[in-house]
């Protein structure tokens, strides 16, 4: 009768309607009023308040079908989409809620009144679990309901020191809203592999939880401290798709009616024939999640959520190109989705524009690196020795390529490897470090010195200015005078020297008194005043007049940089966009470095137009204007006010003809023709978002040249060709190293296939028939069935036993190819084997899975493997 999700959506509002609850709209993926959660992750969540007491509803009772997301924090299902027939990144959750107003003996008494009396579904079907301790619940359903009590499992805390982390306590977060809960499950048949929840085989497929019911008592803080609620309050939940699965009598979420349209629509789209295909269904889980986020104004970008929606649509982009997807395709699959969807969600609907438009965007910036990242990667995975992709390897690909880590580990997984997180950390870690340094350019002075005076900055217009001594500072002291050889801080009331601000760093150069001079190694602010720093050469007294003079070529050179720092500014919005913001800089007489806010890599050609834009200006000799204004009229005229300044209401605004304008107080050329060239000459990534470009002007951007050219001269006589046939002396070297490194791992390979390390290289022929049993000691469980499917595959006709272990779980699974299924069935093989490591299994003749406890009897179960083997070919 329900089978359609949509159907059932409705039957289950109405039903609890009729239980005089209120239907509630769903509202946004975005919590309004937490900020502690990533996502909506539950049906309760815009309910916290509620169930706090903080907020007051016209009613006691309500039920909704609300959108979540379980994509990073506490309930994350990502890295799960694809590789199970039950983890979405998005789904529904159907729920009805109580607050303060019935609680046990009614919420489960309208549970299962809606599954069997509204669904009809079969009772025998169901079972049970409540938390260990809440005899309760098991009462109301062992007496009231009438459920035998072999069929209500207590389920307890995962261990003694571990209280209330239990599958049978449910909490919205690590704070919040929490308590016990009652699950009910859904035996989908012998026929499937697993276990009921509690034993070793629960992993397994065949007993599905599809409604949780959780009695929320307490609210726990930050430090772990439980609160009992004001009032005892009922929270349910039922995944959407899980239920109509049951319904529409499919076994795996993905083959009910909403996702089968999302999945012809995608393999209509790649041309793909297998609709079982994996990568359809990571891609049908993800439009999904997508859509949803941007409907709900969450946008790609590399911080908190705008992050975990960035790495939902670069997985689902990357499984699309694993599909041969030619262009972008992702974006085309919002309509299915609103056709699907957009009548339960208007707001769907409605922004179906924006939508398709936001993950275009995406989508087109990361198919540009997309294929080289993936380049990289496997390349350095065939030089790779071990199964763990190195952290640096994993960061290069973010912070190159835009892999977020999990995208790795997604490919990484496919090809029975894993990636080094802790490694990637580390690299992380460093980058924040350096972009720390980066935006914290000023030296590390006394700060204990504090000045009275205040000085006048000459520096605009002369190199070199009378002034008078006003203050010394000595050892931290405020002094009368400095000797010879002393080092100290000299303050003078007018002066040329520009003290480091703005990221252009302070003057050096010399000031001369009557009775000798001091020469100054660096300027710096000092309060109102303008303090030099350096050592005394003869004896300088307070009140001594002085004639200050900068070093002039070193200023030259800091102005062509600093005058440099504006153009690239522009260059790079004009470029790469409006989005890029300068985020700090450090400008000096050798080169400068500019950081600024951009989500991805630049390419080598956006670099090239940025040099060429820059140059262009530079040959227009642009005059510099400088103008002092109110903040306001600034403003008005555009000018781009630089990162992390305050500014007086009275602003300084320096202009470069049409091209830039800018509120600064530094130094610069007179036109922009005195800079001469330009040239970049690095570009990266120093922290999330945040990229550095080195660059050098005038003399230096020569010298830097010539360096080139000189290297390109070297280059050439070491492989002894001429400059100009360089690249292609190169090029056969290089196709020559590969040629020999290919040998080499033919030859290696072959080495290790001698060792037997290769798992197609393992099978044993037994009878004229082949057979593999491995172990494959840690391997993730859930990769057990891909990599069977893989073997068959590639092996061609096999008989198989595969085991893995983890935390004292033995893992089995057998397979076996059709042609061969009559003479060895695979629940019989992994049975055979299971009964050694304590664990017992079931599933197809050509595919079967069991669990085990005793991982150190695998030998024994290795060896009952090969003996029934060989006792069905005789
Ligand atoms: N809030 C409960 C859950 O999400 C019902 O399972």
């Amino acid at each position: 009768m329900y089978n359609t999700t949509a159907a059932l959506r409705t039957a289950f509002l109405e039903f609890f309607k009729s239980k005089e609850h209120q239907i509630v709209q769903s509202s946004s993926l975005v919590p309004g009023n937490d900020p502690t959660l990533l996502f909506t992750n539950a049906g309760m969540v815009p309910f916290k308040d509620v169930f706090l007491g903080a907020e007051q509803r016209p009613y006691t009772r309500a039920t909704s079908s609300q959108r979540c997301v379980r994509a990073g924090g506490k309930h994350n299902d990502l890295e799960n989409v694809g590789y199970t027939a039950r983890h979405h990144t998005f789904f529904e959750m159907l729920g009805n809620f109580s607050f303060g107003d019935y609680f046990k003996q009614d919420a489960i008494k309208y549970a299962w009144e809606f599954l069997t009396k509204v669904l009809e579904l079969p009772e025998e079907k169901l079972l049970v679990t409540v938390y260990e301790t809440d005899d309760e619940a098991f009462d109301i359903w062992n007496k009231e309901i009438g459920v035998p009590a072999e069929k209500i499992i207590r389920i307890g805390d995962k261990s003694a020191d571990k209280k209330y982390e239990s599958d049978n306590f449910w909490s919205m977060g690590d704070t919040g809203p929490c308590g016990p809960c009652s699950e009910i499950f859904y035996d989908h048949g012998e026929h499937i592999w697993g276990g009921p929840p509690g034993s070793p085989e629960e992993d397994g497929d065949r007993f599905i939880e599809i409604w949780n019911i959780v009695f929320m008592q307490f609210n726990r803080s930050a430090n772990g401290d439980m609160a009992p609620l004001p009032k005892p309050s009922v929270d349910t939940g039922m995944g959407i798709e899980r239920i109509a699965a049951i319904l529409q009598g499919v076994h795996s979420n993905y083959e009910i009616d909403i996702f089968q349209n999302l999945i012809k629509s995608t393999a209509d789209l790649l041309k793909v024939e297998d609709l079982e295909n994996k990568s359809l269904r990571v891609i049908a889980d993800h439009i999904r999640s997508c859509s949803f986020l941007i409907v709900d104004g969450v946008m790609p970008s590399n911080e908190g959520r705008g992050y975990v929606l960035r790495r939902i649509i670069r997985r689902a982009v990357r499984h699309g190109h694993k599909l041969g997807a030619q262009g972008i395709f992702f974006n085309k699959l919002v309509a299915t989705l609103v056709a699907q969807m957009g009548e339960a969600y208007p707001e769907l609907a409605q922004k179906q524009a924006v939508v398709e438009k936001m993950l275009r965007i995406e989508e087109e910036q990361f198919a540009k690196t997309l294929e080289r990242g993936l380049a990289l990667l496997e390349s350095s995975l065939a030089d790779m020795q071990g199964d763990v992709i190195p952290g640096e390897l994993v960061f290069s690909l973010y912070d190159t390529y835009g892999f977020p880590a999990d995208l790795t580990a997604d490919i990484a997984r496919e090809k029975g490897l894993s990636i080094d997180e802790a490694g990637f950390e580390a690299q992380m870690l460093e980058q924040r470090k350096k972009s720390q340094a980066a935006s914290s350019f000023k030296a590390d002075y006394n700060d204990q010195i504090t000045s009275q005076q205040q000085s006048e900055f000459r520096g605009y217009d002369a190199t070199e200015f009378d002034g008078k001594v006003t203050e010394l500072f000595a050892d931290g002291q405020s002094v009368e005078s400095l000797a010879d050889g002393q080092q100290g801080i000299l303050v003078l009331d007018n002066t040329p020297f520009y003290a480091e601000s703005g990221g252009q760093s302070g003057d050096k150069g010399e000031i001369t008194v009557s009775g000798g001079s001091f020469v100054v190694a660096d300027t710096q602010k000092l309060g109102n005043a303008i303090a030099h720093y350096g050592t005394a050469n003869g004896s300088v007294n307070l009140g001594d007049l002085a004639k200050a003079t900068i070093d002039t070529a070193r200023r030259e050179a800091i102005k062509k940089n600093h005058s440099a720092t504006h153009l690239i500014h522009a260059a790079l919005r004009n470029v790469l966009g409006e989005h890029v913001g300068q985020k700090g800089s450090l400008v000096e007489a050798d080169k400068f470095r500019f950081d600024f806010s951009h989500y991805e890599g630049v390419t080598a050609e956006q670099i090239k137009e940025v040099e060429r834009q820059v140059n262009q200006q530079i040959q227009r000799n642009l005059p510099l204007g400088t103008e002092v204004m109110a903040i306001e009229d600034a403003k008005a005229k555009g000018a781009m006010a630089l990162f992390g300044e305050k500014y007086d209401d009275e602003v300084r605004v320096v202009s470069m003809g049409d091209y830039s304008i800018e509120l600064c107080g530094g130094t610069h050329v007179n036109s922009t023709g005195d800079i001469g060239l330009f040239k970049i000459i690095s570009e990266a990534g120093i922290a999330a978002g945040v990229r550095r470009i080195e660059a050098v002007t005038g003399l230096a951007a020569v010298e830097y040249v010539h360096g080139l050219e000189n290297t390109i001269n070297q280059a050439a006589s070491v492989l002894k060709a001429e400059p100009s046939a360089l690249v292609e002396k190169v090029e056969q070297s290089v196709a020559k190293v590969k040629q020999l490194e290919k040998e080499l791992r033919q030859l290696q390979d072959k080495m290790a296939s001698q060792q037997g390390s290769n798992l197609t290289e393992q099978v044993k022929v037994v009878n004229g028939v082949n057979t593999l049993i491995v172990n494959l000691g840690a391997a993730d469980p859930k990769s057990l069935r891909g990599l069977v499917d893989d073997l068959k595959n590639k092996i061609g006709s096999v008989v198989m036993l595969l085991v893995a272990s983890n935390d004292n779980k033995v893992s089995l699974i057998a397979g076996v190819t059709k042609d061969l299924i009559g003479k060895v069935k695979s629940g019989d093989l992994v049975n055979a084997a299971a009964a050694e490591v304590g664990g017992k299994g079931g599933g197809r003749p050509d595919m079967a899975q069991a669990g085990g406890s005793q991982p150190e009897n695998i030998d024994a179960a290795l060896a009952a493997a090969e003996a029934f083997i060989a006792s069905k070919l005789v």
